[in-house]
């Protein structure tokens, strides 16, 4: 493995680049590649098995580009593939799970909710997490719809404020102190997610405990690069428009099929 070589990231979709954000924030002399699996979104809604076959395929395709290192910025396809993963290749992976931890310790109401896919709130992973933190009430929502309207650029949108809504009301009235997103494509619902929340109700996501996460295991077994160039590079299997608006068509986004 070479320290020069690309940090690889994957999503089912667009949602995943919350996390690259916050690794090119920390790491920005990094070469990343980022794969959007667009066309399979939403991972949420699959099987742990087909969960696994997509993430396998994604990898082979990151390390096919020589990456030293996998993040999966996917809760869904950390929850139900890391272990397979991690027995099947021998880079290593960096995975993201729902910040439960650091809410349920926080937490002065002793309660707190999680919004989530189907697919991570019923994996065994998860479920073994929330099972350690028994003194707290853990109230989980489905974000049914939510990764289709953004996958579909429709952030802003009636229908979005409508379910968001129909989510959140149910932990404020539970007297939650703590949202964890546990998705990746969330993060980007924040702003909307602020103006129906009251402000005592912190909201937490993952990106930056993976960014630190990543340049922790970097800096002990692989190395930062150290050529002096770096490049960001974006695939997509999709429409290339919501992937390159929500990078604010900053990067140029590579149409692939894969
Ligand atoms: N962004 C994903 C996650 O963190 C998955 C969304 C989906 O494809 O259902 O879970």
């Amino acid at each position: 493995m070479n320290n020069n070589q690309p940090i690889g990231l994957f999503d089912s979709g667009i949602g995943g680049t919350s996390i690259w954000k916050a690794i090119h924030e920390l790491l920005p002399e990094e070469n990343t590649i980022y794969l959007a699996d667009s066309k399979n979104a939403p991972y949420g809604r699959k099987s742990k098995e087909e969960i696994i076959a997509l993430s396998m395929k994604n990898t082979e395709l990151l390390l096919e580009m020589n990456c030293k290192i996998i993040v999966v910025a996917c809760n869904t396809a950390t929850t139900n593939a890391i272990k397979e993963l991690r027995a099947k290749y021998d880079v290593p992976f960096i995975g993201i799970e729902p910040a439960i931890k650091p809410a349920a310790h926080n937490s002065k109401t002793q309660t707190i909710g999680v919004l989530a896919t189907k697919g991570t709130l019923s994996s065994e992973l998860f479920n073994r997490t929330v099972e350690v933190y028994q003194d707290t009430k853990i109230i989980e929502q489905i974000g049914y719809g939510l990764v289709e309207l953004i996958e579909n650029g429709d952030i802003d949108s009636p229908e979005m404020d409508k379910l968001l809504s129909t989510y959140l009301t149910p932990m404020i009235e539970a007297n939650i102190d703590y949202l964890v997103l546990g998705c990746s494509h969330f993060p980007y619902l924040i702003p909307k997610i602020k103006k129906i929340l009251p402000n005592n109700i912190q909201i937490i996501d993952s990106g930056e405990a993976v960014a630190r996460q990543t340049q922790h295991i970097l800096k002990e077994k692989i190395g930062f690069n150290t050529s002096g160039n770096s490049s960001q590079i974006f695939y997509t299997n999709a429409d290339p428009k919501v992937l390159s608006d929500i990078l604010n068509n900053k990067y140029p986004v590579i149409e692939k099929d894969f």
